[in-house]
């Protein structure tokens, strides 16, 4: 991987996202040598600092690396306090960056990092594009990329309704819509196991696997995002993004290559190929409940009546996945912090080990353990030490941990890396987008008049209504 060069541009620079994840990927990547030596960084804000006064502000969440490392790095870094409704204000900041690029024989390639709530991007926007400051060159010799964060919309119509907005001043290249899912090495490295080895494909359907379960477990509460997240739920929150793109990695048909647009091509029709929700039967494919005590979290409204874990049941329409059901669950307050997809096999049609059954036998599993312990375990079949016929489980564990090479990239480095550099791979495309807001929409209208709701206990497994989910299909979740 080459450095990335050009100016990175951050609105929100003082916000909690910015000071928390993005300033200390970069200094990683910076570290790393992973920032060209004419980058730029300059934050904005609403707050007034120095350049000097905002170094400090950052200074404590940069750690590691040596004292003369930290001064380069932050020697990178400037400030522009700026009041986001004003034209004035946007102009200076365009000469300003016209003044640190000046003398730079590298392309001024620019990046803004949109980390700040969504209602705020289409005014931004509106004052960046007229100030000229989203126009590339029309010789392509630079270019200007905007980054934003989810959520991009709430439903089909507002999700349209802020897409038409971007395009009026944004063309679909330069928009870079961040899943940061999608940045975590694990999460990546499903397309490499699935479509850089011979053994898996074959596997990888209908004939041998007998379903998918994808758990995203959280054992944080909604913490200080009360004001977010009671309107939001976790449907939105988790399911609509993360739980999708990972179901669509896991599922999609291998791409014609790896670039960004052959890659969010399969993405869109997997997503496309998922069987709408039977809005008649929902209560059998979605268990929708809040945690015991959210109700007191400041900030929720005493009578919320927010999911904060759904457990649903997914079809896939085509031929590969025909029949084979997807469990997907998510939830806060849980027992453990635990991310994986675990592909459950078929057991075998037969066994010659009389008097063990075929029944008897544990079905091979392969788990992608997305986090924490990150890595693969593939549980066998196999014969247990000593004389006699016995058989059991035996695992083959992957950690990454383990593996030479050094610290592997947190998901923001990745993809602030991948911004800069210009490569849409790991980012959202509009369609995508459209597409999980089609298939959850219709979920979230029939909550308004018709809202189950059951609760758990906080540090628990989830609710027991989740289990008989899977009960009536005779099978049962992994443990978390
Ligand atoms: C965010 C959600 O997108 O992802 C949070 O808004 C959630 O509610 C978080 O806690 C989980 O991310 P991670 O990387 O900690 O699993």
């Amino acid at each position: 991987v080459s450095p990335a060069p050009g100016t990175l541009v951050i609105f929100g620079a003082s916000g909690d996202l910015a000071r928390r994840k993005l300033y200390p990927a970069l200094y990683h990547l910076f570290r790393r040598g992973l920032l060209h030596e004419e980058s730029r960084i300059v934050g904005c804000a609403r707050t007034a600092y120095s350049d000097d006064g905002f170094r400090d502000h950052i200074r404590p969440e940069l750690t590691g690396g040596t004292d003369a490392e930290l001064n380069e790095f932050l020697r990178r870094i400037h400030y522009h306090g700026l009041d986001y409704n004003r034209a004035e204000n946007y102009h200076a900041l365009g000469q300003r960056l016209d003044e640190l690029e000046k003398g730079s024989e590298l392309p001024a390639n620019r990046t803004i990092y949109l980390a700040m709530p969504a209602a705020l991007y289409p005014a931004i926007i509106e004052q960046l594009y007229a100030t000229g400051q989203l126009t590339e060159p029309e010789d392509g010799s630079s270019w200007r990329h905007v980054v934003l964060e989810k959520p991009f919309g709430r439903d089909t119509a507002s999700a349209e309704e802020l897409d038409i907005q971007l395009h009026r001043y944004l063309k679909e290249d330069q928009i870079y819509r961040i899943d940061h899912y999608l940045g975590k090495d694990t999460v990546q490295n499903i397309m490499m196991l699935r479509f850089a080895n011979l053994i898996f494909e074959p596997v990888w359907n209908s004939h041998y696997i007998d379903h998918i379960q994808l758990t995203v477990a959280e054992t944080l509460g909604v913490e200080h995002r009360a004001g977010y997240y009671d309107q939001s739920g976790l449907l939105r929150d988790m399911f609509q993004n993360h739980m999708l793109e990972m179901l669509a990695m896991a599922a999609m048909e291998m791409p014609s290559s790896f670039s960004a647009d052959a890659v969010r091509d399969e993405k869109v029709k997997l997503i496309q190929s998922i069987r709408p929700f039977d809005l008649k039967h929902l209560h059998d494919s979605v268990v929708r409940a809040q945690y015991q005590g959210y109700l007191d979290e400041p900030g929720v409204k005493p009578d919320s009546t927010t999911e904060t874990y759904v457990a649903a049941k997914l079809m896939i329409d085509n031929w590969r996945w025909s029949g084979v059901p997807f469990y997907l669950r998510s939830g806060k307050k849980l027992a453990k912090r635990k991310s994986e997809i675990a592909i459950v096999f078929k057991t075998i049609p037969h066994s010659i080990f009389a008097p063990i059954k075929a029944s008897d036998m544990q079905p091979d599993t392969l788990v992608l353990k997305v986090q924490p312990d990150e890595g693969m375990e593939l549980t066998i079949q196999a014969k247990q030490p000593g004389p006699k016929l016995c058989m059991g489980g035996l695992s083959l564990n992957f950690r990454y941990s383990e593996l030479p090479g050094g610290e592997s990239f947190e998901a923001y480095e990745r993809l602030l890396l991948d911004a800069m550099l210009g490569d849409q791979t790991l980012f959202i495309r509009s369609d995508v987008i459209a597409e999980s807001w089609k298939l959850f929409t219709p979920v979230l209208e029939n909550w308004q008049h018709d809202c189950p709701l059951v609760t758990y206990a906080p540090g628990s497994d989830g609710p027991t209504e989740a289990n008989r989910m899977l009960f009536l299909d005779n099978r049962e979740w992994r443990e978390l």
